[in-house]
């Protein structure tokens, strides 16, 4: 067997590797009960790269960092993530269940890291819903 073509094989996929980071999406009851594992992109958000798989995410200002109901928590990656802005930061202070690791999906972008990613149970819609 020719081993050039194992070789572009392995760099090929190791180029693939270094910019098509993974998500894996916890399982939320109603949006993706078993979990989800992703293909992303680098330089794609969370939001989008979830959407093209099907798991609809809430982003009622249709990514436009104006609703807050994207908003999600990043258990593993953060760190690779895009920077948050200040416009990003205002809105989350908004999002139920808010925590340290949490983002809006529409505004992180991914960088070459893998991520797990969890969807909170509520949204800021829903939490209105129930007061
Ligand atoms: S979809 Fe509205 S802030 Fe992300």
């Amino acid at each position: 067997m020719p081993l050039f073509p194992v070789a572009v094989s392995m760099i090929w996929n190791q180029n693939r590797a270094e910019c098509m980071p993974q998500i894996i999406i916890l399982p939320h009851a109603e949006i993706c009960p078993q979990g989800a594992v992703l293909e992303a992109e680098s330089g794609e958000s969370i939001c989008d790269a979830a959407l093209r798989a099907h798991v609809e995410i809430e982003h009622a200002c249709d990514r436009a960092c104006a609703c807050t109901t994207c908003h999600v928590i990043v258990r593993e990656g953060y760190d690779s993530l895009s920077d948050m802005d200040e416009l990003e930061a205002d809105l989350l202070d908004q999002a139920w269940g808010l925590e340290p690791d949490s983002r809006l999906s529409c505004q992180a972008k991914l960088g070459t890291q893998d991520l797990v990613v969890e969807i909170p149970r509520y949204s800021i819609n829903h939490a209105k819903e129930r007061s």
